[in-house]
């Protein structure tokens, strides 16, 4: 090669992977943010010569990139509990006693993943598993397969391979009663947008952690073939992905709508906006490796908690599912995987080169509609 690149050659001690997909969840750990810089550059023979940051998607956690940030200069480890305090002052311009309460029990939840496992949003909502019912075990059936995997030590591998685990590492009792208390100081900050920003967040992983609940209760119905257990988790689960999307239409930085129109003000030709779209639209959903019959390895890598995916997408992908699941109940006959991937499958394409237009400014108040559904689903 002729023209040789300029390298950038620096050995980096510390180097933030935070973020894969662009996946919109709250996550981090603040304790190795505050410390991690300082200990590395405070090693012996340390040769770190500065701080990177290599996240798949950015705007999403701002806790997390402002603090990280910050440690560029810092020399000192900060302390995060004191820290939290200034932080929520200057985000919401405002010192609130109970914002303080809330931010302090996110720190030892959320913002305290020490389980080494770096998030890559699996809620159900949003990656929705593509397997049958009947491969995988219940809760009902847990013990027999404890049994069975003690004699068998390769089962185990298959069995948890069949059912994808989203991601839980702190107590959700625990963040909704931060949830309480962010909900306790709205009168005082709802003029605030960061605020409000949070605000939804939050409610929406408190959300959508209980829909992940819902949806093995969901399961565990239908493998007691128990058909109004079955439909009555499947109405909360559908449900839920409904609230979900009204409380994130409250906010700008929660839509579908502006991803989509940028892409399209980008293109100078019909057929590059026609195009454009479709890579939008692709980008965010299902890869484009699929067949008819066989989603994408990487159906869901970059999704995306957004109003107007929720209705549009993940809400009818799941109902397409529980429909048959009831049918294959009422019929007693095994659930068709297969059909149900042929009609998903051609949906979801449909979906991909479609032209609707979705919303590109917030309708709706944010604590208000954060209220409720805190009064619906948590009280
Ligand atoms: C530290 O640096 C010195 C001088 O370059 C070198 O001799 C020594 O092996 C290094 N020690 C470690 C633990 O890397
Ligand atoms: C984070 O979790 C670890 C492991 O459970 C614990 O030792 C530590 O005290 C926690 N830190 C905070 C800030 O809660
Ligand atoms: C369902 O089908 C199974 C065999 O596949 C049969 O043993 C069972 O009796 C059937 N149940 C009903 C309610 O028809």
């Amino acid at each position: 090669m002729a023209n040789v690149l300029p390298v950038l050659w620096c050995t980096i001690h510390l180097c933030m992977l935070h973020n894969f997909g662009g996946n919109i969840e709250m996550y981090g750990v603040l304790d190795s943010i505050s410390s991690g810089p300082i200990d590395a550059r405070r090693s012996y023979n340390s040769t770190m010569v500065g701080v990177g940051m290599c996240m798949e998607g950015i705007e999403h956690n701002p806790v997390v990139y402002e603090l990280m940030s910050e440690m560029a200069f810092r020399s000192q480890k900060v302390e995060v509990e004191d820290w939290l305090k200034s932080y929520s002052y200057r985000r919401y311009g405002q010192s609130n006693v109970e914002i303080q309460k809330a931010w302090a029990i996110l720190y030892h939840t959320i913002y305290n993943c020490t389980d080494g496992i770096a998030d890559h949003n699996k809620d159900y909502i949003v990656e929705f598993p593509d397997i049958s019912p009947s491969s995988f075990s219940s809760q009902y059936s847990k013990r027999k397969i404890i049994s069975h995997v003690r004699k068998h030590p390769r089962f185990l591998g298959e069995v948890s391979a069949s059912l994808p685990q989203p991601h839980l590492w702190y107590s959700t009792e625990e963040a909704v009663k931060s949830l309480e208390l962010f909900l306790k100081a709205g009168n005082g900050l709802s003029e605030s947008l960061t605020y409000r920003y949070d605000l939804v967040d939050l409610t929406r992983q408190s959300l959508s952690k209980l829909a992940n609940k819902v949806y093995l209760d969901a399961m565990d119905s239908y493998q007691k073939r128990d058909s109004s257990g079955l439909n009555f988790h499947t109405k909360k689960f559908l449900e839920l992905i409904m609230d979900i999307e009204t409380l994130l239409a409250s906010d700008d930085n929660f839509l579908l709508g502006p991803w989509l129109e940028t892409a399209k003000n980008l293109a100078m030709t019909e057929d590059e906006r026609k195009q454009y779209e479709w890579n939008a639209r692709t980008q965010v959903t299902m890869w484009y490796d699929d067949t008819k019959t066989e989603q994408s390895k990487l159906h869901d890598y970059a999704n995306k908690f957004w109003s107007g995916l929720l209705k549009s997408y993940y809400h009818p992908r799941a109902s397409k599912y529980f429909t048959r699941l009831s049918r294959s109940l009422q019929e007693n006959r095994s659930f068709q995987l297969e059909e149900w991937r042929r009609d998903w499958i051609s949906y979801c394409n449909e979906w991909q080169s479609g032209k609707e237009l979705y919303p590109v400014k917030a309708t709706g108040d944010a604590l208000a509609i954060s209220r409720s559904l805190f009064a619906k689903y948590f009280r």
